[in-house]
Formats: structure tokens, C-alpha cells, sequence
């Protein structure tokens, strides 16, 4: 055997070892969870390698794009449409005109969205630089589907990744204050408005109404992931899961009064947990108590909405609860304040200022009563979005949305944040 046969043999098969190695990986990987993910592919060799991830069966609860085109396709596309979980982009660009080049995409980036980037240079100082710059992962051509498989699975499933889901609870002040439809319209709006997988946990264990407000009789739902901690798992949860619409499921609450619910400290924890795992964004509807269980909940989420009419008992309640909520979290924003059932006729009530002046917070909406609107939604098992998409309250929640989700309109985004996603890590 000449020498340049020896060579080849012998890299053909390191190559045929690194695969076998990579396969065997990609064996031991996790599904990924529901997140949405958009290739931008330069090459066909890319978006061949793309079309074999999503036939992965780890990828079935992935909402995978492929299209042709590179940053400027982009950074077009995204000017008018929220951005998915994962950005994947090819680019022949190198380190002299890279990071110029994704100036515009980071624009109109959300700050949440992962970035990968597919290149061409083997390059380690544009590596860093990429990194230092909030990118994911610069991995260079040729990459194969394992490769690209593996990155995903770094950001989204590794036990030390962080944590891939935003969790908001949302509670009221008093009873009957509209904290339930006020949490099931965000989650629906949320899911609407970014095309984010988002679910909806009921925590009102016995009298919860998101099943009715979505118009669903499942059997299972969050009695059964609370019941059996040990058991929950994604394959668990999917089963427990009601499919309310394209990106909304439900984690239905029994509503059945057949046993007591006492629940000990920290009962949702592993529920949260693998919420938090599954799906981009977690909705918590967490019955008006305070016990040690909604404690624990209202403690470990990364948003609270605190939910109030205006009369005086919601006023003392809400101040309570947010000098409460301040002390049990004093690393965190301030939780957030909506006032709702705002101008009943013929109640007397407290002004939004005279309300939030003790509470030393701006309200993030106030929503007018409209017991027309609302009763009808009710009734109907529908959203107020899809009951009348035109009107202002529909249009309070698109922007309650946006802001317990940290998404800026895109309109804003595009002033101030030139290079949001350049700055993040
Ligand atoms: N802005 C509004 N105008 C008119 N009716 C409303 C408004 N918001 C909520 N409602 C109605 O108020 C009632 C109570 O709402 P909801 O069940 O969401 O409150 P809650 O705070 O979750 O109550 P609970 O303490 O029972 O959990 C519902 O019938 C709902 O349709
Ligand atoms: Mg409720």
C-alpha cells in the first residue's frame, strides 16, 4: 500500500469512527422539547442535513422551518414575525464582516431566541467572539445531522442547560377578581402571538375553569402530575397534556370535589420542573390562598401577575401580597399589577391612581368591566381575541402578553436594541 492509500484508509476510517461515536450520542439523547426552530440555508448540503433532523423522531414536538436564504432572508423575514426558539444560519461570512452582517437580524432578535451558526472558517478567535456575542454555537461546514442534532440538544436538553421555559403565575388579590380568565387569555394570546408553545396549568385543583374557558373534558391533567411526582416525565406530561389550539395545551385542573386537595410545601415543584423543561412558556392560574404550597409556587416562577379589582379590601390584599412577594424574592422585579373589572356601573371604586399610589407600582393594564364581552366568552368556552380580535380588550392582552413574556413589539424592538442580541450571552 502506497503511503497516500495508508493515509486515506486510515482517515476513512477515523471518519467512520467519529460517526459511529456521534450516532451512538445522538442514541443516548432526549427528545427535544416543543420548541420552534428556523434554518436559514445557504446551501443545499444544509438543508438536506435539516430535512434528516426533522425526521428524527427526537424532533416530533419541534416546529421545524427550513428556507433557503441566509442572514439578510433572516433578518427580512423577522422584521414582521416574532422569532422562533432557535435560529440555525448558514453564512459564508468570516470574522471580518460576520458580526456586521447580523446587525440587522439582532434588531429585530428577541433576547430569548438562541442563535446558531452554521460557517465556513475554522476559526477559534471568531468562535469567541461569536460566543462573547450571545451566540449559541459556530460550528463549521461540513456539518452532518448528528452535529446539528447534538448542538440543539445542548441549549435545549442537557441536564445542565438552563432551563428553557418562562413561567408566569398569575393570582388575584381577592376571589372573583378575573385572575383565572385574565392568565387564560394571556396563555392563549401568548401562543397566538408568538407561535410559542405555551401550556397552561390550572392549580385550582377543585374548582378550576380553564377546562370550560377552553372547552375541554379531559380526564387527566394536573391532579395526576402532582399525584405521582415520581413518574413525571415528558412522555408522562404529554400524555396529560389537552390540546386547546395550534400552540396551547392544558394541564386541566379535575374541578371534581370527590377528595380534599391539601397539597404539603413543596408539591409542585417537580410539576414546575418539568414544565420548565418541555415547553418555552408555563401559564400558572394559582387559586386566590396563601398557603405554603402557593408560596413555594408564587417564589420559584420567573413572573407574578397580582391580579385586583378596585375596591379596598383588593387595595389591602395587593399590598400585602406585594411586600410579601418582595421579601421571598428580593432578586427579581416586582411583581407585576393588573386592574381588572375597572367601572362597573354604579360601584363605587377607587381610582387606578389613588389604588397603585400605596403599592408603589404602575399598573402593566387596567381592563374595564364588560360583563357583555366577558360573560359571552364564558359561556362560549372562547377568548376574548377570538369573541371580538378587534376590540381594546383584546388589544390590552396582546400587550399583557408582550410584557410578561419580556417580548418588545417588534415596532419598538427596532429603536433602541440595534444590538440586543450581540450584547446578550
Ligand atoms: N373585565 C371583566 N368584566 C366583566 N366580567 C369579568 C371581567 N373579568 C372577569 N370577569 C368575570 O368574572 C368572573 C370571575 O372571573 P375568574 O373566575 O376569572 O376570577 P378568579 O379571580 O379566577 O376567581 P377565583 O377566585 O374563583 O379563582 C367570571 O365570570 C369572568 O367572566
Ligand atoms: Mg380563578
Amino acid at each position: 500500500m502506497s503511503t497516500v492509500e495508508y493515509e486515506i484508509k486510515n482517515t476513512t476510517e477515523l471518519r467512520n469512527a467519529e460517526d459511529a461515536i456521534r450516532m451512538a450520542e445522538l442514541e443516548n439523547m432526549r427528545p427535544l422539547p416543543r420548541i420552534s426552530v428556523h434554518a436559514f440555508c445557504e446551501s443545499e448540503e444544509l438543508q438536506r442535513v435539516m430535512e434528516r433532523c426533522g425526521q428524527d423522531r427526537r424532533m416530533s414536538k419541534v416546529g421545524l422551518r427550513i428556507t433557503s436564504g441566509g442572514i439578510a432572508a433572516a433578518a427580512n423575514m423577522f422584521a414582521s414575525a416574532p422569532t422562533p426558539n432557535l435560529i440555525i444560519l448558514e453564512t459564508r461570512a468570516g470574522a471580518g464582516n460576520l458580526l456586521t452582517e447580523l446587525a440587522p437580524l439582532a434588531s429585530v432578535c428577541d433576547p430569548s431566541t438562541k442563535v446558531i451558526i452554521v460557517g465556513y472558517y475554522n476559526d477559534i478567535a471568531l468562535y469567541r467572539e461569536l460566543v462573547r456575542n450571545g451566540i449559541s454555537e459556530y460550528m463549521v461546514q461540513p456539518v452532518a445531522m448528528p452535529d446539528i442534532m447534538m448542538a440543539m440538544a445542548t441549549i435545549f436538553v442537557d441536564p445542565d442547560a438552563e432551563p428553557l421555559g418562562r413561567s408566569i403565575a398569575f393570582i388575584g388579590a381577592k376571589g372573583g377578581v378575573g385572575s383565572s380568565t385574565i392568565a387564560h387569555n394571556c396563555a392563549f394570546g401568548i401562543s397566538n402571538l408568538f407561535s410559542t408553545e405555551t401550556i397552561l396549568a390550572d392549580l385550582d385543583l377543585p374548582y378550576g375553569t380553564a377546562n370550560i374557558d377552553f372547552d375541554q373534558d379531559p380526564t387527566q391533567g394536573i391532579a395526576e402530575a402532582v399525584y405521582a411526582p415520581d413518574r413525571l416525565d415528558e412522555v408522562f406530561l404529554d400524555r396529560l397534556l389537552t390540546k386547546c389550539s395550534e400552540h396551547l395545551s392544558l394541564l386541566a385542573a379535575p374541578s371534581l370535589l370527590d377528595r380534599a386537595y391539601d397539597f404539603e410545601g413543596h408539591a409542585f415543584q417537580p410539576v414546575l420542573e418539568v414544565l420548565q423543561r418541555n415547553a418555552p412558556v408555563t401559564v400558572l392560574d394559582v387559586p386566590h390562598a396563601w398557603s405554603e404550597w402557593t408560596r413555594s409556587v408564587l417564589a420559584s416562577v420567573d413572573e407574578v401577575v397580582i391580579c385586583a379589582s378596585p375596591d379596598l379590601a383588593n387595595l389591602r390584599n395587593a399590598k400585602n401580597m406585594m411586600d410579601a412577594l418582595r421579601k421571598m424574592r428580593p432578586n427579581d422585579k416586582m411583581p407585576h399589577l393588573i386592574l381588572n373589572q375597572v367601572g362597573m356601573p354604579k360601584r363605587p371604586e377607587i381610582s387606578p391612581s389613588d389604588f397603585c399610589e400605596p403599592l408603589e407600582t404602575d399598573p402593566i393594564a387596567i381592563i374595564p368591566f364588560d360583563a357583555h364581552l366577558f360573560g359571552n366568552a364564558a359561556n362560549s368556552g372562547r377568548m376574548i381575541s377570538e369573541m371580538d380580535a378587534k376590540s381594546p380588550t383584546a388589544e390590552t392582552f396582546s400587550q399583557i402578553s408582550h410584557i410578561v413574556t419580556g417580548r418588545i413589539a417588534v415596532r419598538k424592538a427596532r429603536k433602541g436594541r440595534l444590538l440586543g442580541l450581540l450584547k446578550r450571552k
